[in-house]
């Protein structure tokens, strides 16, 4: 297994992009610290596209690649500062960040427009994120418009903007044997944790409390940060597909949903669950639950290289269409529930998206008007659920069920891997785990 402080993985990423962009400069800042209050700032975190290509995780950095008959690789950074050191930490300054990280070159990040200037003149092509930081568009135009006025000594502009992202995208979309095994032991971290909120939930307690404990869980085991916020939703909760507030009590003979997983060096794990807070199923919520669960394995088996990216989703649909019916929720056959959408009442969402560095990860899901087939090394969430909120149209003991069931899939040569399977899922699974005399 290649390592992560093995940096060649980067330089060989940045080689495989120059050679997909030909001609020009690429320009990738990280992402910028965000304050969230008085002197408080939120956890920073990286860039992905630029930590893909780098490996370098402080922030004030930027990524410059030159693609043509030579190929230059070059960092931005911050200097060393044995004061700010003192108060914030380690940095690596230019120097030592260009030497361990495999860079050509580094500058100072305050030499970045001057350097900027130069080294746009007479590329072709300029690669850049445009459209996700405004402040960050404006200096890049504004660096252009620099480089124009020197059209007198012979120096041109690139006389294009095209947007970087979509060849890091398709580049990230297949994820390499060092990304599938980082997701692996990410998605074994929140399988425990979701085992152990099983194990810990009682009526009476309140959802931040089942929050606490996945919180520890990912952190004992260094994932110090979730990788999205946790949906900890109990009862009618869990029918706002969104519910971050987490913090209403648990009742006796409720469901608890739960939509939580860790960010593992750098990346995304996300799992559901739906167990009864009491740990016994009611028939009702069994019924319903059985559904949404045959609905995710008839999803994850269409889940395989050479199918599309829908056919996981057009898998689930049939099932819970079927299901919808004989609940009498939906009226008419399998056909006409998914003619009308009539299912949309009660499934609204889609049964997956790319999983990787971000929660929702990037690439394309169609090429062209087609969807994309599905390929080894591509990861998908397998996510289908059923959400009954009360209406006149829904038996009154399926108010307020809300179920949804998500694993993080793996496509391989011959099918895939469920990297979340330890997560307890099958009514009976769940019911022994939580089985707490
Ligand atoms: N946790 C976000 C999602 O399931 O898409
Ligand atoms: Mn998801
Ligand atoms: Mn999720």
């Amino acid at each position: 297994m290649p390592d992560m402080t093995d940096y060649s993985i980067y330089s060989e990423r940045r080689k495989r992009l120059q050679t997909q962009i030909q001609h020009g400069i690429a320009v990738i800042p990280t992402a910028p610290e965000v304050v969230r209050n008085g002197d408080a700032q939120y956890d920073y975190r990286h860039d992905s596209h630029f930590h893909y290509l780098s490996g370098f995780a402080e922030p004030e950095a930027v990524l410059v690649l030159i693609a043509g008959k030579e190929l230059r690789s070059i960092l931005f950074c911050r200097e060393k500062n044995a004061e700010r050191e003192v108060w914030d930490g380690f940095r690596y300054g230019p120097e030592a960040a260009g030497k361990e990280f495999g860079f050509d070159a580094a500058f100072p990040i305050a030499q970045l427009d001057e350097k900027l200037v130069e080294l746009m003149g007479n590329q072709p092509v300029l690669f850049y994120p445009m459209g996700t930081d405004a402040e960050w568009d404006a200096r890049i135009i504004k660096l252009r418009e620099a480089v124009k006025e020197k059209a007198r000594s012979g120096i041109r502009a690139p006389g294009e903007i095209r947007d970087v992202r979509e060849h890091i995208s398709e580049m990230r979309l297949l994820k390499d044997a060092l990304e599938q095994d980082i997701m692996r032991r990410a998605a074994k971290i929140s399988g425990a944790a979701h085992r152990r909120a099983m194990r810990f939930t009682r009526p009476g307690q309140f959802e931040y409390e089942v929050e606490a404990e996945y919180l520890h869980e990912f952190c004992r085991h260094g994932a110090r940060h979730p990788a999205y916020t946790s949906i900890v939703a109990g009862g009618a909760n869990a029918c706002t597909l969104h519910y971050v507030g987490n913090n209403a009590r648990l009742d006796d003979g409720e469901l608890l949903l739960i939509d939580a997983g860790c960010e593992l060096e750098g990346y995304a794990s996300d799992i559901t669950r739906t167990f009864p807070v009491n740990g016994k199923f009611s028939p009702a919520q069994k019924d319903v639950y059985e559904i949404v669960l045959a609905a995710q394995a008839a999803a994850i088996a269409a889940a395989k290289p050479g199918n599309l990216w829908n056919a996981p989703h057009d898998a689930a649909l049939r099932i819970l269409a079927q299901g919808f019916i004989d609940l009498r929720l939906c009226q008419g056959s399998v056909e006409s529930v998914l003619e009308t959408e009539s299912y949309k009442q009660f499934y609204m969402h889609r049964t997956g998206h790319w999983l990787g560095m971000d929660v929702h990860d990037v690439g394309e899901y169609k090429i062209g008007e087609q969807w994309r087939p599905l390929q080894p090394g591509m990861v998908l969430t397998v996510e289908p659920g059923c959400y009954l909120r009360p209406a006149d149209n829904v038996p009154r003991e399926l108010w307020n069920i809300g179920i949804r069931i998500e694993d993080d899939v793996l496509i391989c040569a011959n099918g895939n891997e469920v990297l979340s399977l330890d997560a307890p899922k099958t009514v009976n699974e769940i019911e022994e785990t939580m089985h707490h005399d």
